[in-house]
């Protein structure tokens, strides 16, 4: 290809080849949010509870049918239905109906379409649907002015709303409740998890204080798993108001940035990538003040290698994802193991060791 002044790009130096694939791969990047908002369309439709009630391949007619869907419709249902496919959500099986004389096709689940189900406990359908509900979306907007704003413009969710995410879910609670609903299901699996593959975490201790635990799902699983450790959730009192503790579970309403309960070990899963090293360290101290034992932090370790355990492709870029939602949303961040070294030293801690890439988290013990 002939170079011509002021091309800007020097298109001369590749083949068309790599130029097509680039060009491609900012129109995929540009797009990229088309893939989040179908999905949240199918969750919003409830489509993968239709087809797991249907028990068997759903056809596309059955399917729009079921949705209520006018005929005309159908074919732009056919399309979203195939972008589903093509990202891995549902896959498409041959029907043989009884005179065999005409093949079918049938809509079934996949795994990961499993965790769209509204009534499965481990359902990230609340968060799919509060992650990219338009009060949640709107703060990108906003990201390159914040960038080029003051810098006492701490992030761009205040930059779009004036208060922190914290403040407005006290105001919001429709947000607030969805927001806790959202992590319910992420740590229903977390749990099970934690509890079955890595109990040894859990060994020689008498009581734990989950802190920022939300509505107690990890800790109410710790509790029924080891009836002998009395577990605590730690949280804000908004979160915690309606929660109902039993024999071996108790909920304290709370700041932890005041004070955490006595307990031989304070865990903190998902809570410090929220806010700032700063913030970090305090959190830490008092979790130092509230110890026997040890502090276990459930959290993306960043740079870590070892074995993986689930999640082993999308890991990385989830963990990215997540940090530039920590960007846009709070103060906080996704650390690097040598960033987490530097809070607990900080904090006063004197050793730690990592449980590598649980997922596209870690499981880290902090001594004192
Ligand atoms: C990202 S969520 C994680 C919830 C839970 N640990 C989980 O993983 O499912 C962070 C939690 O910290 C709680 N939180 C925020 N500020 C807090 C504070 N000052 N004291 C106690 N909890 C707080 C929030 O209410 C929220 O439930």
């Amino acid at each position: 290809m002939e170079s011509t002044e002021g091309e800007g790009i020097h298109e001369s130096e590749h083949n068309h080849e790599s130029l097509l694939e680039a060009q491609a791969h900012v129109y995929m990047h540009t797009f990229h949010y088309i893939n989040s908002m179908s999905l949240k369309c199918a969750v919003e439709l409830s489509i993968p509870d239709i087809i797991q009630n249907h028990k068997k391949p759903i056809t596309l007619s059955q399917l729009a049918h079921a949705l209520n869907i006018p005929e005309s419709k159908s074919p732009h249902l056919y399309r979203l239905m195939r972008l589903l496919v093509h990202n891995g959500f549902f896959a498409k099986q041959k029907i043989l109906n009884e005179l065999h004389d005409q093949d079918q096709e049938g809509y079934v689940l996949k795994l990961p379409s499993k965790f769209l189900l509204k009534d499965n406990p481990s359902s990230l359908s609340s968060f799919n649907l509060t992650m990219l509900d338009q009060v949640l979306l709107r703060p990108w907007q906003f990201m390159s002015a914040w960038f080029q704003g003051t810098s006492d413009e701490v992030n761009a969710f205040e930059t779009a709303y004036g208060k922190s995410f914290w403040d407005y879910a006290v105001e919001h609670t429709d947000l607030c409740s969805s927001f806790a609903e959202s992590m319910a299901g992420d740590s229903r699996l977390i749990a099970e998890v934690v509890v079955r593959e890595f109990k040894v975490v859990f060994e020689g201790l008498r009581s734990v204080v989950d802190v920022g635990g939300g509505v107690g799902v990890l800790a109410r699983v710790i509790a029924e798993t080891f009836p002998h450790i009395k577990c605590s959730v730690l949280e804000l009192p908004q979160v915690v108001s309606s929660c109902q503790g039993y024999e071996n579970l108790e909920f304290v309403a709370g700041d932890m940035f005041q004070a955490i309960p006595s307990a031989d070990a304070v865990l903190l899963k998902w809570v410090l990538h929220d806010w700032s090293d700063e913030e970090c360290v305090k959190i830490l101290k008092r979790g130092r003040e509230a110890i026997g034992s040890k502090v276990i932090i459930i959290d993306v370790v960043l740079d870590i290698k070892g074995r993986t355990y689930g999640c082993r492709d999308s890991a990385e870029m989830t963990q990215l994802m997540f940090d530039m939602q920590m960007v846009v949303d709070t103060n906080g961040k996704e650390r690097t193991q040598n960033e987490w070294e530097k809070l607990f030293l900080e904090a006063g801690f004197t050793s730690y060791k990592i449980i590598p890439s649980f997922g596209f988290r870690s499981i880290i013990e902090v001594f004192p």
